[in-house]
């Protein structure tokens, strides 16, 4: 075992600021839905609107970080192991089995993780992204008349909004139980607040030098 640093500063800020915002976007966005009255239907509606261009700036600058530091890669799904890896969190761990796979600063993710969060960037996070935009601008395109979305009745936007909410909220419950299944139950939260993790490596390389 060596201790590794594996998530660095930019990605531990956007990794934390995102949750926390998805979860208030969560909380406000289900009062505006009808779910529950806690802020009062006006605040959520601001505060969901505030809290939105906030994640919007942030994924920006994710994507800038993804692609200049050559990170995107790691989200490259491989399907060799992932059946593996299944079988692992469906029937190994339980029995005390090791990881199929090993984790580096290089690979991160392990083949279902890799999937998982493309499916999170590529599916869920556009699908509220886009609903969510037409739903802010909704009167002004349509006060200019742009047939493709004064077309769309925003019913339906809330509905595919409203279901990116329930798939990212089933997301984040299944990817926090994930973060307990690490060497400890808390050592992946703690790597991803400290950037360091104890990691099994037979490469002296990869262990901690680098303190960015
Ligand atoms: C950048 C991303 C997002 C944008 C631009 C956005 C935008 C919006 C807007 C404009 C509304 C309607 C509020 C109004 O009446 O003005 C709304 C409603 C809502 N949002 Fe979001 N949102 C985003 C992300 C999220 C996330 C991450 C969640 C949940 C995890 C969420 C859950 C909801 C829900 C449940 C509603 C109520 C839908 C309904 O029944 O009418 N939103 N959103």
């Amino acid at each position: 075992m060596a201790r590794v640093y594996i998530y660095r500063k930019f990605e531990r800020f956007w990794h934390w600021t995102q949750a926390i915002l998805i979860f208030y976007l969560a909380l406000t966005g289900f009062e505006i839905h009808g779910s529950y009255s806690f802020l009062g239907y006006e605040q959520a509606v601001k505060s969901h609107r505030v809290a939105a261009w906030m994640l919007l700036i942030l994924i920006a600058f994710s994507i800038f970080w993804h692609f200049t530091t050559g990170e995107w890669r790691q989200y490259i799904p491989t399907f060799s192991k992932l059946k593996a890896q299944i079988r692992y969190y469906t029937v190994g761990i339980f029995k005390g089995e090791n990881h199929p796979t090993r984790k580096s600063p290089k690979s991160k993710l392990n083949p279902l993780q890799a999937l998982t969060y493309l499916g999170f960037k590529l599916v869920m996070a556009p699908m509220l992204i886009i609903t969510g935009l037409i739903y802010m601008f909704y009167r002004t395109i349509d006060a200019n008349n742009m047939v493709i979305i004064s077309d769309i009745p925003l019913e339906t936007i809330a509905s595919i909004h409203t279901l990116g909410a329930y798939l990212i909220i089933m997301f984040a419950i299944v990817h926090v139980y994930m973060t307990t299944t690490g060497e400890t139950p808390t050592s992946n939260i703690r790597a991803m607040i400290t950037g360091y993790e104890d990691l099994e490596t037979d490469d002296d390389s990869s262990k901690a030098t680098d303190t960015k």
